[in-house]
């Protein structure tokens, strides 16, 4: 598995889909086993601040280039019977606070690809796809912005995760929760007591290190309750 790994990890994310998307399969002879989509763009921890352009280019990279690359490899896969993986979050499950336009691109992935998947089942198209979601986990990237709002929450190792992603996808399992306590957990406590689950996630967030922060030029988030903040 030492080696499976060492071939596949720098694969992960762009490098991969990007390989299938401009070679058209020149330069994968042996063609493609499996598409893992890995990769996202950057965004804030903190109030959802009105810059609606953040959010369409954060879909961009984190939603439609996925569909884009997963239309790109079907061909190989097809012809493979080979994998999906399209790596997600609780975040796209169970949101919480100070994440608004990383969560909707989360949501955004949920809904494509298992509505895809219910297509190929129809279809007997034999390709799987499995939705990873993954809790905290420890690859320094929370450190600088959301390390300090989040208490209680210890990382989980980024090489295991690799790991379970990489089975959860050969397994052709639909969904893979990592780690599994706290996220079958919290999916759990979604279906039984949302108002509850939404309670505690709050409780995880140390508010007072969220400094709200001043609006972009020129936009501005209704408050609550003004006309044409509810549609
Ligand atoms: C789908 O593909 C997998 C991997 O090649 C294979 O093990 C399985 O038998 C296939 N299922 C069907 C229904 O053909
Ligand atoms: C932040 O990073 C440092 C070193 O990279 C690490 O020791 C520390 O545990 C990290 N803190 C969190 C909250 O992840």
């Amino acid at each position: 598995m030492g080696l499976l790994l060492k071939v596949i990890l720098p694969l992960m994310g762009l490098g991969l889909a990007m390989l299938a998307a401009t070679s058209k399969g020149a330069l994968l002879p042996g063609g493609l086993d499996m598409l893992i989509l890995n990769h996202i763009g950057h965004s804030y921890f903190n109030y959802f601040d009105g810059d609606v352009d953040h959010i369409r280019k954060l879909l961009e990279t984190n939603f439609l280039s996925y569909v884009a690359m997963t239309v790109t490899a079907l061909p190989m896969l097809k012809e493979s019977e080979g994998n999906i993986v399209v790596v997600s979050s609780v975040a796209g499950k169970a949101p919480g606070p100070f994440a608004a336009p990383y969560s909707a691109t989360k949501f955004a992935l949920d809904g494509f690809f298992s509505s895809l998947r219910h297509e190929f089942i129809i279809e007997n198209v034999n390709v799987s796809i499995t939705l990873c979601i993954l809790g905290y986990i420890d690859t320094g990237k929370l450190n600088a912005t959301g390390a300090r709002g989040l208490r209680r929450v210890a990382p989980s190792p980024k090489e295991e995760c690799a790991l379970e992603i990489i089975r959860s996808g050969a397994l052709r399992q639909h969904e893979l929760h990592y780690p599994p306590g706290i996220v079958n957990g919290m999916l759990l406590l979604r279906g039984l007591a949302p108002g509850f689950l939404d309670t505690l996630i709050r409780s995880n967030i140390v508010v007072e290190n969220v400094q709200r922060a001043p609006p972009p030029h020129g936009t501005r988030v209704p408050p609550a309750g003004s006309p044409g903040s509810g549609r």
